[in-house]
């Protein structure tokens, strides 16, 4: 089984945006030894667009992750601005209902059964992890399906914004496993669902 991994930034307070899902406010903090981690551990993570800024090759190996999973929400943030296939060395699939065309043809949209889509890509034979990117909305509808959790956090509150899952009250469990703190006070933690 290839893993659901929801790899997100949020804040102390665990909202991964404003109210509106903006988190430009902990870009500060994408530098340093973070960052060489990121470009280390996780450089698919990176937007292709993103990728000469930060110094990743444009066609680094892909460490963690072979497919990408957005909502419309979090796929709009580049497509607003004219991208339409920002993580083109992964699959990329967009949840929708409202698009019925894809904008790119290297983007494939689900409409349909998200869950049971999800979970046939989880149960395909071989290849790396399918990340979760989010947003808070696509990762309520799929917390069941979440079976690792990479959660990246900027040392900011902000005291009212988006939460990291738009889902219902349930306790459900994680077991910790690697801690990394940075020297910009960025903690990243990975968590693995208890099931
Ligand atoms: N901090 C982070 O790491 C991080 C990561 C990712 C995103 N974000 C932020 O999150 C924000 C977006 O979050 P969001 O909650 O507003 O939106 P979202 O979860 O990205 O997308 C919501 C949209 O997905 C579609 N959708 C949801 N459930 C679906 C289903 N079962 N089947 C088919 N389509 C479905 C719907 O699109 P239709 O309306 O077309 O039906 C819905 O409007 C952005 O502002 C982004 O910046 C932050």
């Amino acid at each position: 089984m290839r893993k659901l991994t929801y790899f997100v930034a949020c804040t102390i307070d665990g909202f991964i945006g404003d109210p509106e899902g903006d988190a430009t406010s902990t870009y500060a903090y994408v530098t340093g030894e973070f960052l060489d981690h990121l470009k280390a551990e996780y450089p698919e993570t990176i937007a292709a667009p993103a990728r000469p800024h930060v110094g990743v090759d444009p066609d680094a190996p892909n460490r963690r992750f072979d497919t990408v999973v957005q909502g419309l929400g979090s796929y709009r943030v580049g497509l607003d601005v004219g991208v339409t296939s920002p993580y083109a060395h992964l699959r990329e699939y967009v949840a929708t209902r409202s698009l019925t065309e894809s904008p790119d043809p290297h983007v494939e949209l689900i409409a349909d059964d998200l869950v049971g889509r999800i979970r046939e890509l989880k149960a395909e034979e071989g290849g790396l992890d399918i990340w979760l990117c989010g947003g808070s909305t696509v990762a309520g509808e799929l917390i069941e399906e979440i079976d690792e959790l990479i959660v990246k956090t900027y040392p900011q509150v902000y005291g009212s914004g988006m939460p990291m899952f738009g889902a219902g009250f349930a306790p459900r469990d994680f077991d910790l496993g690697a801690v990394r703190a940075f020297d910009n006070g960025v903690l990243v933690r990975t968590y693995t669902r208890k099931r």
